[in-house]
C-alpha cells in the first residue's frame, strides 16, 4: 500500500524547472534511495515533500491526504520528519535537550507531557545508540554524532516517514556501515518508511530496496538497485561506470 504519492510534480524556480513532472508512489515499509546527478532536483523533491518549498503544480499525498499546501509544522505532525546533510542541532543545549526538542514538534507532540517527551527523548537516545553521551553539549560531538542526535530528534514522535538527505556525507566506513544499520532498524523496528538522497553508492546497493534516478528533474529509471545500476541510460547520465554491490 502506498504511504506516498507523488502525482505530476513540478517545482520551478524562476521559471526555470528543477523538477519536471515526477509521478512517484512510495510502500509503506520501503527503504527508496533517490540518487542522480548533482542538480538533478533530488533535494527540491525532499523540501517539497516535508513542504518548506511549494510546489508550482501537481500533488502529495501523504496516507492518503492531499498535503501539497500544508505548512511544514502541519506535515511534521502529520507524521513526516527530514534529518539533512548538515545537523540542524543546537550547538549549546545538550544531547537530550536537542532531542527533546523533537519531541514537542513530533507526531504525537500535542499528547505528551513533559515527562512524556522526556522519556521519548530517552528511548529514541538507545535507540541510535546515543544514551551515554545524554548530558554532554552537542559541539563536544563528531559530526557522526550529531548526526545521530539528529536522526533522534527526527524519531522522536514516531513519524510513519523519513526524509534523508545525504546523511552519510563525510562519515568513514565504520560510520558509514553503522548509519545503514540505524536506518535499516528504524524501518524493521520502528516501521518507518524510508526516503533517502544519496551520492555513496556502495551505501545505496547495501541498503535500498529500489532505487529511483532523477536526473534534470525527471525520472529516469525506478526499479530494484542491481537492475537500476546497469541500466545503460543511468551509467550514461550519472554513473560513469556499473557500480557493483561489493565494488
Ligand atoms: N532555492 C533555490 N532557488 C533557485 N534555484 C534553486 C533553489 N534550490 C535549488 N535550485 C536549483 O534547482 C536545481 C535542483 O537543485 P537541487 O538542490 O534539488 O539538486 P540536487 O539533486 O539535490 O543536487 P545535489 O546532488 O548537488 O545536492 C538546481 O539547478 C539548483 O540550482
Ligand atoms: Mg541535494
Amino acid at each position: 500500500m502506498a504511504i506516498l504519492n507523488l502525482e505530476n510534480v513540478h517545482k520551478h524556480f524562476g521559471g526555470l524547472p528543477a523538477v519536471d513532472g515526477v509521478t512517484l508512489g512510495v510502500d509503506d515499509g520501503e527503504i527508496l534511495a533517490i540518487v542522480g546527478p548533482n542538480g538533478a532536483g533530488k533535494s527540491t523533491l525532499l523540501k517539497s515533500i516535508i513542504g518548506v518549498l511549494k510546489l508550482t503544480s501537481g500533488a502529495i499525498k501523504f496516507e492518503n491526504v492531499d498535503i501539497t499546501k500544508m505548512s511544514t509544522h502541519r506535515i511534521r505532525q502529520s507524521g513526516v520528519a527530514m534529518v539533512l546533510q548538515t545537523p540542524r542541532v543546537f550547538p549549546s543545549l545538550t544531547v537530550e535537550e536537542n532531542v527533546m526538542v523533537g519531541a514537542m514538534f513530533g507526531k504525537k507532540a500535542k499528547t505528551f507531557s513533559e515527562f512524556e517527551a522526556y522519556d521519548e527523548a530517552g528511548a529514541m537516545l538507545d535507540f541510535v545508540g546515543l544514551r551515554d553521551k545524554s548530558k554532554l553539549a552537542v559541539d563536544q560531538l563528531n559530526l557522526h554524532e550529531q548526526r545521530q542526535v539528529d536522526f533522534a530528534r527526527a524519531l522522536t514522535g514516531r513519524p510513519r516517514l523519513l526524509l534523508l538527505d545525504e546523511v552519510m556525507a563525510g562519515l568513514n566506513p565504520t560510520e558509514t556501515h553503522a548509519s545503514i544499520e540505524m536506518i535499516r532498524s528504524a524501518r524493521d523496528r520502528l516501521g518507518v518508511t524510508i526516503i533517502w538522497v544519496e551520492h555513496v553508492m556502495k551505501a545505496v546497493m547495501n541498503l535500498a530496496e529500489r532505487v529511483v534516478v532523477l536526473d534534470f528533474g525527471k525520472l529516469l529509471a525506478d526499479g530494484r538497485p542491481e537492475t537500476v545500476m546497469r541500466d545503460p541510460g543511468v551509467i550514461e547520465a550519472y554513473l560513469g561506470k556499473e557500480v557493483l554491490p561489493d565494488a
